[in-house]
């Protein structure tokens, strides 16, 4: 049971400030896109989580030096196309998506073969939507019915391409972005709305990019080719981890929390759209601009009178990682709630549309689930006085913080399995729930 984690008792009012663990997206980013640069990059409160190491780790076997200390880390690149590895060399991209498919974006230009594997989880995973539009570019795949292992041979001559990304994936649209780098002449995308991490990147960067922004999408226009300049970085915080004490304050009793230099780019921010719309206190100062990126200290207070909502489907991307937890304070609203277009919830590390009713459903919470939608009967006056076991076979990072904060709100007593999950991530998240002065065993 070690991997267990046992909490039967609900969290005590705080009143407390916090700093969370840099973002995972630009994490990832950083150190791809430093890789295609011939200088000496830097980042700074790097993320070091699987996911991140796994993403250096790769880097290393196709050549790139990489150095590390405490959360600082230093690339030198090998320019575009540069890559330098041996025959039947295998990249493991463990839990990690964005990790798995952006790096494909950047190998269209392989000589030799190269093998992607995955976890389990990953393994479960859709690669399609990154293998059709690499085709286009060019490049020849081997995979297993569109998921991992996948094989990746690339060429020398690859084609511009023009594609329609029509899932609202930031993984799909970055990973298209990337192989245009690698490509002589412009790659034109059209894009429903995701986050814009690479976008900002390649236009601090002076990438030669143009986005152009319509309501519904955006048309991205990326020529490849150019030199990429060393990027110095200091990683904000990540609003998705973030998002486990935002919940956690707003609905426990008579709290307070600030959290410091939050990434709030508006393309990760539906969770506090989200929560505002259902009556959370929650403000923001202090805030700043950075590379293209804006950061900001959130202020979160307990609310009472938490609101249903009939969720606007335009928050669902800028919200995608936070719905288990968007479900828990549902929960808690004085009504029914109402969630849809949710399907791509269900290609997350787990089908997280299903384990939010599953969770829903160990609480005692009514609700009608979909493959797309779900409905919650809200209860203000929810308390759990039962045995709630946990056993989140997949490992899902976002199921186990999510659980646990569920613990910390309604009471209960509670065994949840795979703590090590929060090492994909968040890896300091139960000492900092610690910190705000939770028991756990
Ligand atoms: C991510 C994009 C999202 C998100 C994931 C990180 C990224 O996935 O769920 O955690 O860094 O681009 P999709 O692009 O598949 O929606």
């Amino acid at each position: 049971m070690s991997n267990f984690v046992k909490i039967s008792n609900k969290i005590k009012r705080f009143n407390k400030s916090l700093s969370i663990d840099g973002d995972k997206s630009l994490s990832i980013r950083w150190a791809l896109l430093a890789s295609q640069s011939n200088k000496k990059s830097k980042a700074s409160n790097l993320l070091l989580s699987e996911d991140v190491i796994n993403t250096l780790n790769c880097l290393k076997k196709l050549g790139i030096r990489v150095k590390i200390s405490k959360n600082f880390c230093e690339i030198v690149g090998l320019g575009l196309n540069g890559f330098k590895y041996k025959r039947n060399v295998i990249l493991n991209a463990g839990n990690s998506g964005t990790l798995g498919r952006l790096v494909l974006g950047l190998l269209v230009h392989s000589k030799k073969k190269i093998k992607l594997i995955g976890d389990s989880s990953l393994s479960r995973r859709d690669f399609l939507r990154v293998i059709e539009p690499l085709e286009k570019f060019g490049a020849k795949f081997n995979s297993n019915r569109g998921k991992l292992p996948i094989k990746i041979q690339g060429t020398k001559n690859t084609k511009p391409i023009k594609y329609f990304e029509n899932k609202g994936s930031a993984q799909v649209k970055s990973t298209v972005m990337f192989a245009a780098l690698n490509t002589q002449g412009e790659t034109i995308i059209k894009a429903f709305k995701s986050r814009d991490h690479s976008e900002l990147l390649f236009k601090y960067l002076k990438l030669p990019i143009k986005v152009i922004k319509r309501k519904k999408y955006d048309i991205i226009k990326v020529k490849g080719g150019k030199k990429i300049p060393a990027l110095n970085y200091k990683i904000p915080s990540d609003i998705s981890s973030a998002a486990f004490f935002i919940v956690l304050t707003a609905l426990s009793k008579n709290s307070r929390l600030k959290i410091k230099n939050v990434n709030i780019n508006p393309s990760r921010m539906g969770l506090f759209y989200i929560l505002k719309l259902m009556g959370v206190r929650i403000s923001k100062s202090n805030i700043k601009s950075y590379k293209g990126e804006k950061v900001a200290d959130l202020l979160i207070k307990s609310t009472s009178n938490i609101k249903p909502i009939n969720c606007p489907i335009k928050f669902n991307s800028s919200a995608i990682d936070e719905f288990l937890l968007i479900f828990l304070v549902a929960a808690k609203a004085k009504g029914v709630s109402y969630f849809k277009n949710l399907s791509e919830l269900n290609q997350k590390e787990s089908p997280r549309l299903k384990w939010g009713s599953k969770i829903l459903n160990k609480i005692g919470i009514k609700n009608i689930v979909t493959e797309s939608s779900i409905k919650i009967y809200g209860n203000p006056n929810l308390k759990i006085n039962k045995k709630i076991v946990i056993k989140n076979f997949l490992k899902d990072h976002r199921v186990f913080m999510t659980s646990v904060i569920a613990s910390l709100i309604f009471g209960g007593d509670w065994s949840i399995a795979n703590k090590n999950a929060i090492n994909t991530s968040f890896p300091s998240f139960l000492k900092k729930i610690r910190y705000l002065g939770a028991k756990l065993n």
